[in-house]
């Protein structure tokens, strides 16, 4: 599926990028091709998430440039990204718990204004997480972590996006969880190819079900590779994958 000599769909170039006056990103630089999952891993404050929300536009770029499906998206508001074709898991949970699930489904399809349309929509990511179609009338707050996770990549999957960019999917599950969203999300982009991009604390098994991975220390990517090729590479192992 993955192709990394053809054209990335989305490109980070030289990216500065920070809060207030202060910047975190000091040039970064990332690829994503069609159809690959790519991983940009490293330590706790390295600038990972703001990688993720200088791409969305939830901050602002102050140098360099992101290039999306050939077009230019640098500091396009978040609303005006989506349109581009990312969506995105946000690290911090995004479902409504006093809803059921099919509720916080037709709730991620809002501006969508026809109803078969919505319905067909919602059919498809049921399809892909049998789960969720099961417990459609579930409370999602009565349901487990894991299983949010999957509502919010799911509500994510409703736009068609090109690009689905999440921000540690792993974070607060468990370890057998975390290996269940990890494996979905290897057969969502084998089943349908769906393109990621995604941020994981959770180094060793984030690459191992990634094509490529990038390293971000300090607010530059210091080290890329394919997924087995850093999780190989000695430096990254004792580095970031915790030794041997
Ligand atoms: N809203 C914010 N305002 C100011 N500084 C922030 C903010 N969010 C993050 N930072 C700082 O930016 C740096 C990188 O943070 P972040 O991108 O969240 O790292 P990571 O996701 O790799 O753990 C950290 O030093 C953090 O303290
Ligand atoms: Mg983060």
């Amino acid at each position: 599926m993955t192709d990394t000599n053809g054209s990335p769909i989305l490109q980070v170039q030289d990216l500065y990028a920070g809060y207030l006056d202060f910047d975190i990103l000091h040039g970064v630089n990332l690829d994503v091709h069609p159809g690959e999952i790519v991983c940009v891993i490293g330590p706790n404050g390295a600038g990972k998430s703001t990688v993720f929300r200088a791409v969305y536009g939830l901050i602002s770029v102050r140098l360099g440039h992101v290039i999306f499906d050939g077009a230019e998206i640098t500091n396009f508001k978040p609303q005006d990204v989506l349109r581009s074709g990312i969506a995105i898991v946000p690290q911090l949970r995004s479902v409504f718990p006093q809803m059921t699930v099919h509720e916080n489904l037709e709730m991620g399809m809002f501006l969508e204004k026809n109803k078969a349309r919505i319905a067909e929509r919602i059919d498809v990511v049921y399809g892909l997480f049998p789960r969720l179609g099961e417990r459609s009338k579930q409370q999602v707050g009565t349901m487990s972590g894991g299983e949010q996770r999957m509502l919010e990549i799911g509500r994510a999957l409703l736009l068609e996006p090109k690009l689905l960019m999440m921000d540690e999917p792993s974070a607060g599950l468990a370890p057998s969880i975390t290996r269940q969203i990890f494996n979905h999300i290897r057969s969502l982009n084998d089943e349908i190819g769906l393109t990621i991009l995604m941020i994981e604390q959770n180094a060793r098994q984030g690459l191992e079900v990634s094509d490529r991975g990038y390293v971000l220390e300090l607010g530059v990517n210091t080290y890329e590779g394919t997924g087995q090729g850093l999780i190989d590479d000695p430096e990254v192992r004792r580095a970031f994958l915790g030794g041997h």
